[in-house]
């Protein structure tokens, strides 16, 4: 293809069949397209890493709960975790059934209780006083609960979930309260989970954590399911060669960790791993248009229609996308230039990109934000009135299909009740 930076996707034959400025052109811009090809490679790549009876992927799916990847994750055979009422109504439109979902929330009502126990869930709670509200909903009933190690990792201090500066889990040294809660309200203690936080790319401080998941165990006689976390991370910095998460290796400490320690203590349950990132963050790309490029004094602006709306994560964490540009009829060119990505919302640290040593971006160019997969769309917003983009998947075959229609201004404004009804009438007739 004649692209103007693309390796990437060209060596993935991310687009099938298509172009990114066809795609662009059938379903507007921005654009969030996915290839199902990708994702189910990294859910097989998942499933391998142990062939432990007891095992399985637990899909976190905050990642992203668009419906069709939800179901093609599915059909690769992985369980899910909710956190809400929304994410639960997501998996069963999905097909996945009660036993295949499992609630892991923090901070919620009574009522988010007992929606997820009247849908069948098992529900982990992550403070005591969510165990005692949870007790008082569902008296007799199961439950996990979250620990938190007392150690974190991560990416960015926003995505540290262990340690005594997050407010996730409760501290191993609580074990007599849980267990004076437990017996008050007839409750039994089925499972334990942690997540020590976001993206780790050498698999020691995931194994490490397991080993004091495993420990913990030890210490309750009705657990059924002991749940790692996520936090599998991918390489971002594909252009710099970044390499990816050995998950030969990983899989190696993984299977010999629990298949010793289930052979050990006689233990019939599940083991799960709950990764949201690396299942769908690489099989996701956002597009968007070049509408202005300028300089200002010596820095130069590609200024795009993808703001932090659309995807937030650069704003957010400083965290980095690789950029490609594509072009009608563009050549690969060596020479480059620093450039500095932008978006259309009215703030200055809408960057997308900053001071990138980039091929020259023209207007008219599409640029692609690589592995937007995971935490791209499902944080979008609709921050100065903008609508979210809609998403498209690329099929096995190499076709394009929309997945999730754009949001309109008829959307936007059908939440004001004086206009419910005609932007009702209006949303049918878009889906005639
Ligand atoms: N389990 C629990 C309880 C979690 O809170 C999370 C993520 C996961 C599993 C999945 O973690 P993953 O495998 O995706 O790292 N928005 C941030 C990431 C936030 C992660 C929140 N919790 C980002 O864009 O980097």
């Amino acid at each position: 293809m004649s692209n103007v930076r693309s390796a990437v996707t060209d060596e993935q034959e991310f687009y099938g069949l298509s172009t990114p400025m066809e795609l662009v052109e059938t379903y507007g811009s921005p654009l969030y397209v996915y290839n199902e090809n990708i994702l189910r490679k990294r859910c097989r790549e998942l499933k391998a890493l142990s062939s432990h009876p007891g095992f399985r992927v637990n899909y976190s799916a905050k990642a992203n709960a668009n419906l069709s990847l939800l179901r093609i994750i599915r059909s690769e055979g992985l369980v899910v975790d909710a956190m809400s009422p929304g994410e639960i109504a997501m998996h069963l439109a999905a097909g996945f059934t009660p036993d295949e979902i499992t609630y892991v929330c923090n901070n919620v009502s009574a009522e988010e209780l007992r929606n997820a126990v009247e849908h069948g869930l098992l529900v982990s709670v992550d403070s005591l006083a969510q165990l005692e509200l949870l007790g008082q909903v569902n008296p007799g009933g199961k439950v996990m609960i979250r620990i938190n190690p007392g150690i974190g990792a991560g990416h960015h201090a926003k995505v540290v979930t262990g340690g005594k500066d997050t407010k996730f889990g409760i501290g191993p040294d609580d074990g007599d309260k849980v267990r004076e809660i437990l017996a008050r309200y007839d409750l039994t203690l089925a499972g334990l989970n942690q997540h020590i936080g976001s993206l780790f790319m050498e698999p020691d401080s995931y194994i490490e954590a397991m080993k004091f998941l495993l420990r913990e165990a030890e210490q309750w006689d009705d657990i059924e399911v002991i749940d790692f976390g996520g936090g599998f991370g991918i390489p971002y910095r594909k252009y710099e060669g970044q390499a990816r998460l050995d998950m030969q290796a990983m899989g190696e400490q993984l299977h010999a960790c629990i298949s010793e320690w289930a052979e050990r203590t006689g233990y019939q349950g599940r083991f799960m791993i709950e990764p949201g990132r690396y299942v769908v963050a690489e099989c996701g790309v956002v597009l968007g248009t070049v509408h202005s490029v300028k300089n200002n004094g010596p820095r130069r602006f590609a200024g795009t229609d993808l703001g932090f709306n659309v995807l937030q994560r650069p704003v957010m964490y400083d965290a980095h996308h690789d950029v490609e540009i594509y072009r009608e009829d563009g050549t690969p060119v060596a020479e480059t230039m620093l450039q500095t990505v932008v978006g259309n919302i009215c703030e200055s640290g809408d960057i997308m990109a900053r001071e990138r040593d980039l091929p020259e971006i023209q207007e008219g160019d599409i640029v692609g934000m690589l592995d937007s997969g995971a935490y791209g769309f499902a944080m979008c917003s609709s921050y100065n009135q903008r609508q979210r983009p809609a998403e498209v998947l690329i099929d096995s075959d190499g076709k394009d299909k929309l997945i999730r229609r754009r949001e309109t201004i008829e959307d936007l404004l059908s939440f004001y009740p004086e206009f419910a009804a005609t932007a009702e009438e209006s949303k049918k007739a878009a889906n005639m």
